[in-house]
C-alpha cells in the first residue's frame, strides 16, 4: 500500500511511478531510518499512542528488518518501495501486521528524511575525520623520515628558496587538518534533531522531542518546524567542506605527479598504485594521483548541483529536495573511498631525498640569505638586493654559483663583504636563517611536527568518543 493512496484515486503512470522513486539511492539510509523510527516509536509510547506490547512488537520488527538486511543484501531489492520510509513501513507490516502502520502516527516523511540525512552526514563526518587523521599520520611519518634534508620551494614554479622536506609536507598537513576542523564545525550544525517537526507545522501529538534527540545522540532539537523540514544547509556545508578537501587532495596529487616526472625525479612512484602502458614498455603512470585530481571535479560538481537545487525553493518541503540526496551521497562516498587510498599511497611512496637535496643547492636559492647578510651589516636591503642581483649576473656570465666568487669580486660590488659571507651561503645556514614560528629552520620544523602530531591525537580521541 502506498503511503498516500487514499487521496489518489487511480494508479500512477508506471513510467512516472518508477521515475519519481528515491528508493534506489535512499536505501543506503536504512540504518538511519531504523534508528529514527525506534526513537519515534518510544516517543509514541510515552504519548500513549502505543501500548507497551505494541512498542515491543514494533521494536522487534525494526530489529528484524536490520537483521534481514544484514543477512542478505537482496533483502533490499524491492521494486515497489517508493523510498526508504515506505520500504520500512512495508517490511514492518509484513512482519508484525497492522500495528506496523501505527508507527507513522504523528510523523511525516519530510522530517524523517531530514533526520536520516543529518544522521548520515554526522556518521560520514566521523568516519572522514578519522580517515583524514590516518592520512595525515602517514604524511608525518614521511616528513620525519626526511630528517633535515632539503628541497627547493617554488614560487611561480621557479626555484625560490630551500626548505626542509618535512616543511613542505607539513604544508599539506595544515590543509588537511583545516579540512578536519571544517568538518567538525559542520558537524555541530548537522547534529540537531528535526524529529517532531511533522510535515511543516510541528507534530500533531505531544511528542517529547528532547528525549527523541537524546536517544539519537543529537546535541539539541531544531527550533522551527518549517525550517527543520526544508533546511539542507548541513548538506551544503558538508559537501562544500568536502569540495575544499578534494581540492586540497587535487593540488597534492598534481604536485606529486609533477615531482614524479623524470624532469624533477623527486619521487619514486609506488608500483602498487601505478599502471604501465600497453604500448610503451618503459612507462609507469601515476594513476592514483591522476584519478585523485579528477575526482575533485565530481565533488565540486556535487556542491554546485546542491546550491542550484536549493536556490529557488519556497518554504517548506518540496520534492526537489529529494534530488539533494545523490550529490550528497556521491560526494561523501567518493571522498571516503579516496582518503584511505591516498594514505596507502603515502605509506608506499619513496622520496629521492638525495636528488631533492641536490636541487636545493643550486640555482642561487641562497640569494635572499646573501642579501640579508649585507642588510645585517648595515647595507639598506633594497641596495643589498641590487648588489646580490649583480653578483648573480656575474655568476651567470661565469657559469658558477655565488660561493665561487672571490672576496675581491664581491668587494668590488660592495665593501661590506667579508670572509664569513661564504658560510652564510651554505644550505644549512640558509635553512637556519628562517628561524621564526612557521618558518623552515630545522628546529622550527621539528616543533611543527610535534604540534601536528598532537593535533592528530586530538582528532583521534574525538573520533573515538563519537564512535
Ligand atoms: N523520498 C522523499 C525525499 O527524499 C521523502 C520525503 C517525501 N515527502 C513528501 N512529501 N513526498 O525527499
Amino acid at each position: 500500500m502506498k503511503m498516500w493512496s487514499g487521496r489518489v484515486g487511480r494508479p500512477l503512470d508506471p513510467e512516472f511511478e518508477r521515475w519519481q522513486r528515491s528508493f534506489e539511492f535512499d536505501r543506503r539510509l536504512l540504518r538511519e531510518e531504523l534508528a529514527a523510527s525506534r526513537a519515534h516509536a518510544r516517543s509514541l509510547k510515552s504519548a500513549a499512542i502505543l501500548s507497551s506490547p505494541e512498542l515491543i512488537n514494533i521494536l522487534e520488527g525494526l530489529d528484524r528488518i536490520a537483521k534481514n538486511a544484514q543477512a542478505s543484501p537482496s533483502f533490499l531489492d524491492d521494486a515497489e518501495a517508493e523510498d526508504i520510509h515506505h520500504f520500512v513501513e512495508k517490511q514492518l507490516v509484513a512482519l508484525i501486521g497492522d500495528t506496523g502502520y501505527k508507527l507513522h502516527s504523528g510523523r511525516s516523511r519530510n522530517e524523517q528524511i531530514a533526520t536520516d540525512l543529518r544522521l548520515y552526514v554526522r556518521a560520514a563526518i566521523d568516519q572522514l575525520r578519522s580517515d583524514v587523521a590516518d592520512c595525515v599520520g602517514e604524511l608525518l611519518q614521511r616528513a620525519e623520515q626526511g630528517g633535515n634534508s632539503a628541497m627547493p620551494a617554488y614560487t611561480h614554479l621557479q626555484r625560490a628558496e630551500p626548505v626542509v622536506v618535512a616543511h613542505w609536507l607539513l604544508a599539506y598537513v595544515e590543509m588537511f587538518l583545516r579540512d578536519a576542523d571544517r568538518l567538525a564545525d559542520c558537524r555541530k550544525r548537522a547534529n540537531v534533531c528535526p524529529l517532531g517537526s511533522g510535515a511543516v507545522a510541528g507534530a500533531t501529538l505531544p511528542l517529547d522531542r528532547e528525549a527523541i534527540a537524546d536517544e539519537l545522540g543529537f546535541e539539541s532539537i531544531t527550533a522551527n518546524s518549517i525550517d527543520a523540514t526544508s533546511d539542507r544547509d548541513f548538506v551544503l556545508e558538508f559537501v562544500n567542506a568536502l569540495s575544499i578537501l578534494a581540492l586540497h587532495l587535487s593540488r597534492w596529487a598534481e604536485e606529486m605527479i609533477l615531482f614524479s616526472s623524470q624532469e624533477f625525479g623527486f619521487i619514486h612512484l609506488p608500483e602498487a598504485y601505478s599502471t604501465g602502458s600497453s604500448a610503451m614498455p618503459q612507462k609507469l603512470n601515476p594513476d592514483l594521483l591522476e584519478l585523485t585530481r579528477v575526482k575533485s571535479a565530481r565533488i565540486v560538481g556535487d556542491a554546485t548541483s546542491l546550491m542550484v537545487a536549493m536556490k529557488g525553493l519556497p518554504l517548506a518541503y518540496n520534492k526537489d529536495l529529494q534530488e539533494t540526496q545523490e550529490p550528497l551521497f556521491e560526494a561523501a562516498e567518493t571522498v571516503m573511498a579516496l582518503i584511505p587510498l591516498v594514505a596507502g599511497w603515502m605509506k608506499a611512496v619513496e622520496f629521492n631525498f638525495e636528488r631533492m637535496q641536490q636541487a636545493a643547492q643550486s640555482g642561487f636559492m641562497n640569494a635572499w640569505a646573501a642579501a640579508t647578510y649585507l642588510a645585517k651589516r648595515g647595507v639598506p636591503f633594497r641596495l643589498a638586493h641590487e648588489v646580490i642581483g649583480k653578483a648573480v649576473q656575474l655568476c651567470l656570465d661565469r657559469n658558477c654559483e655565488l660561493k665561487d666568487l672571490s672576496l675581491e669580486d664581491l668587494r668590488q660590488l660592495n665593501p661590506a663583504f667579508d670572509q664569513d659571507f661564504y658560510s652564510c651561503l651554505e644550505l644549512q645556514s640558509v635553512l637556519a636563517l628562517h628561524d621564526v614560528p612557521g618558518g623552515t629552520a630545522p628546529s622550527r620544523v621539528r616543533q611543527a611536527l610535534a604540534q601536528s602530531k598532537k593535533r592528530i591525537e586530538l582528532i583521534r580521541e574525538e573520533a573515538h568518543a563519537h564512535a
